[in-house]
């Protein structure tokens, strides 16, 4: 039997994920697909129709979806319905549940890169940034008991949404972009979300890393460039790095357990992802 697979989203010509999904495939010896559905809004309903029509295995959905496709799920699982987004449908028989693997995916790539923080909760963190992909990971970072997490963003609002999100006694101070670059010398952890420093903006960064403390670890999510300008700044003064793409292959590898319920192996992906990206 051949599982089918895709990504709804616009646009998505460019993604990675049909690349990462066809190994995962591979690697976990499923017969499978992974395509592409490029769409306007309009076409949103009849899309997933169709993919239930034909008994997709299940999707992912991607900007600017993640929101707009909540009304015609069935269900949502706890953590997608507590970030409001999905990016992870599994169907079940018939039934089109919602999954958020963006923000476990970040802390899984996070941890396999610097496995203190598996059992070291005792970490200052800033997130820099409040959009969708801070959502997550906020909440990911919270759920895992870490116990500070301040948000510094431009629009001081996004950040106080977010810190609604909070479900323990971990400590959320909201910041300024000022405050932030002024006080990282206090941070373990420094995780840049925002969308300054991406390719059309390359030699931008959301605030400056003088004052960031020798051996934080100081990551992006943003993966084109690989090395944005905050990551390179920051290893010039003795930041430890963490680069996004390995983001994106933690979240596709959750994504995959959900709908198969096994976690297939990561091995040089991130190398070779990272060798694709540098072109
Ligand atoms: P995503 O879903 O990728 O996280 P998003 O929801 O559009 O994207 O969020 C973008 C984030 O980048 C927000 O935190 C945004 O700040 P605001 O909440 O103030 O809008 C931040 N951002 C975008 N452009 C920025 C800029 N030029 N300077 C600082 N922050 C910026």
């Amino acid at each position: 039997m051949e599982h089918n697979l895709g990504l709804i989203g616009f646009p998505i010509k460019h993604s990675l994920s049909p690349w990462i999904h066809r190994q995962f495939l591979e690697k976990a010896k499923i017969k499978g697909t992974y395509s592409i559905f490029e769409i306007n809004d309009k076409l949103l309903k009849n899309q997933i129709e169709m993919m239930k029509q034909n008994r997709f295995k299940g999707f992912n959905v991607t900007l600017p979806y993640k929101t707009k496709i909540i009304p015609y799920l069935d269900d949502l699982d706890h953590n997608a319905r507590n970030i409001g987004a999905v990016n992870t449908v599994l169907n079940l028989d018939g039934r089109l549940i919602g999954y958020n693997t963006d923000g476990i995916g970040y802390l899984r790539s996070l941890q396999q890169y610097y496995p203190e923080l598996v059992t070291d909760k005792q970490k200052n963190i800033l997130l820099i940034g409040a959009g969708g992909a801070a959502r997550g990971i906020y909440y990911a970072l919270n759920q895992s008991g870490f116990n500070t997490i301040d948000i510094a963003n431009r629009t001081i609002e996004n950040a106080n949404s977010i810190a609604e999100l909070k479900t323990n006694d971990t400590v959320t101070n909201i910041l300024t972009l000022n405050q932030a670059e002024d006080n990282l010398v206090h941070y373990d952890v420094i995780i840049q979300t925002t969308n300054v420093g991406m390719k059309s903006n390359q030699h931008d960064s959301p605030i400056k890393l003088k004052h960031v403390r020798e051996s934080a670890i100081v990551s992006d999510i943003i993966y084109q460039p690989i090395w944005t300008s905050f990551l390179k700044n920051a290893s010039l003064v003795g930041g430890r790095v963490h680069h996004g793409h390995t983001m994106l292959l933690n979240q596709a590898q959750y994504a995959f357990e959900i709908w198969f319920g096994q976690r297939p192996e990561l091995g040089s992906m991130d190398i070779q992802l990272k060798l694709l990206l540098e072109g």
